[in-house]
């Protein structure tokens, strides 16, 4: 939070939440992100993907509009209005199988799409669309980080996610946090979690 006059541009934040439970570590760091995101006057809004029911399978309407042009599904068109509203996308998940949930991989299948995420440009290649749009993942994993190293596993996670998808189309990743939950202070994970965002919001 700045004084007042000085404050910087108040900013929106598209929150995406992959969990399927009511109570979870997840959804606890989801709140306290938008809590700490309204402290500072900055508006937020949840993408609960699981209590909202989205779809994550690539179907045959989807691989239409890929392969043959045809229209985008609506809850896809839904998805990135979402998203263009937004100048932060969070995204707040489990760790599964050292990924993230297929929910939530399914939700960047259908939505980042070719035409709206990048173009292919027959002479310039890809062309990155999501320039204005900044990343933050939160990423809550069981193991220590200790396993996340000798494994290579957190640099597999940032190799796909952080270059593999918004590399890919632009989208800068501001903050990438692991947070693994056998923290000796578990308490105070969300509201560490949502600090390392606010303060990096311009
Ligand atoms: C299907 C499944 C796969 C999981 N795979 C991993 C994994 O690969 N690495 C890891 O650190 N934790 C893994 N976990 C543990 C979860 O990441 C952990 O339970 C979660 O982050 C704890 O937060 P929560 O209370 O929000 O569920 C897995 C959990 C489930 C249910």
């Amino acid at each position: 939070m700045t004084d007042q006059g000085q404050e910087s541009p108040r900013t929106h934040s598209l929150v995406v939440m992959a969990h399927p439970a009511a109570a979870s570590l997840t959804r606890a760091v989801t709140a306290a992100i938008v809590q700490a995101l309204e402290a500072v006057r900055h508006t937020a809004q949840i993408a609960d993907l699981a209590r909202e029911g989205f779809n994550p399978i690539f179907g045959p309407a989807d691989h239409a509009a890929y392969a043959a042009g045809g229209p985008t599904p609506d809850d896809v068109l839904r998805e990135q209005r979402r998203i263009d509203r937004a100048d932060h996308l969070i995204l707040v998940y489990p760790v599964y199988w050292w990924s993230m949930p297929a929910l939530l991989k399914g939700w960047i299948d259908r939505v980042f799409v070719s035409g709206w995420a990048f173009d292919e440009d027959a002479e310039l290649g890809i062309v990155k669309k999501l320039d204005q749009l900044k990343v933050h993942l939160v990423a809550l994993g069981g193991a220590d980080k200790a396993t996340y190293a000798r494994r290579g596993y957190r640099q597999a996670m940032q190799t796909q996610i952080e270059h593999g998808i918004f590399d890919f189309c632009g989208a800068p990743v501001v903050t990438s946090q692991l947070i693994t939950t056998n923290h000796p202070d578990a308490a105070a994970l969300p509201l560490e979690a949502a600090q390392s965002i606010t303060r990096r919001l311009s």
